[in-house]
């Protein structure tokens, strides 16, 4: 099986890869995910090993990296940002100096996008971005690969967020108008998307001709979605706000109410952990409608496709 290529070093955000460069991508992972269920293995990335450095916590994003390079042959590293030395100020310039001498890629999930920005530039392996405050492309790779097992034309497909405007928001927003679908962010005022992620998409949909749409109104947003799309109100990092956060953020959940404003095709997404009885209800996320376990198993296969094309060049 052919791996697929991709021109960047790093992913740290959706645009880094092509339009053409993720569909290829995409083949990729359906062949590895087919092939995975009928019991086919493959070592493409023998003996290769990945850091993962983590200063936020992690369930799907550890384990699916974890899980999917050792189902490629290789080995990963779990470093918690506390036990190695960026814990007590040691750079991360001198660290993915070091990182590099050892490892064949690093994933990073931290704070500010800069940190692994920093680390990208100073590390002569690939950089992957497991979420930052502002950007988790893994995860809408995912999202927008999920989307691809239903419909292969994204073309007529609306996608909807409700929410906050952070990092899922961020990368979402960025990669409907690369791939060629519509997006409409709905979220309280003051809480939208990155204004430059803003223009950056808004520019991208001018040459691909998608819709963009970022408003305060939900019932503006959600006529017509073919997804429907939301987070947690508070992102790690946040807690402190957490309180005033729900407050504010009251009116933007996901319930049945919602959903009967919904075409009845609507699909329901999150990228987990979700907040049951928050961002969205448990009645909602559990109906038949929802694809949020493909999503979380999906991580697994997107990954192992981005670490081939990344690690093997
Ligand atoms: N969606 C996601 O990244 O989940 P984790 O925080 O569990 O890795
Ligand atoms: N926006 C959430 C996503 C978690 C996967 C956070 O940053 O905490």
């Amino acid at each position: 099986m052919k791996i697929p290529k991709v021109k960047a070093k790093d992913f740290l955000k959706m645009t880094d890869f092509s339009k053409e460069e993720i569909f290829e991508l995409f083949e990729f992972t359906l062949r590895l995910k087919r092939d995975l269920k009928k019991g086919r293995h493959y070592d493409f990335l023998n003996k290769k090993t990945l850091a993962m450095i983590f200063e936020k916590n992690s369930t799907r994003t550890r384990v699916s990296f974890e899980v999917g390079i050792q189902q490629l042959g290789g080995f990963s590293l779990f470093l918690s940002g506390n036990d190695i030395q960026i814990g007590r100020g040691e750079s991360l310039a001198d660290t993915a100096r070091v990182l590099s001498r050892y490892v064949d890629a690093i994933m990073i999930r931290t704070f500010s996008h800069e940190k692994a920005m920093a680390l990208a530039e100073n590390s002569s392996v690939p950089v992957i971005n497991g979420l930052t405050d502002t950007y988790h492309p893994c995860q809408s790779l995912t999202d927008y690969f999920t989307i691809y097992e239903e419909k292969s034309d994204f073309s007529k497909i609306n996608l909807v967020y409700i929410g906050d405007g952070n990092n899922v928001a961020n990368s979402l927003l960025l990669g409907a108008p690369l791939l060629g679908m519509n997006i409409a962010i709905a979220t309280p005022k003051g809480y939208e998307p990155d204004s430059e992620v803003i223009s950056h998409a808004r520019d991208i949909s001018k040459k691909s001709g998608t819709g963009i749409l970022i408003t305060n109104n939900i019932d503006e947003a959600v006529q017509d979605a073919d997804y429907i799309y939301t987070d947690v109100w508070t992102s790690m990092g946040q807690e402190k706000e957490s309180e005033k956060r729900k407050k504010i953020f009251k009116k933007f959940k996901i319930n049945s109410e919602l959903m009967k404003k919904c075409p009845e095709r609507c699909r329901i997404m999150h990228c987990l952990p979700a907040h049951r009885g928050e961002e969205i209800d448990s009645d909602v996320i559990d109906s038949e409608n929802s694809i949020v376990f493909e999503q979380a198993e999906n991580r697994l296969h997107i990954q192992k496709a981005i670490m081939c094309s990344l690690m093997m060049k």
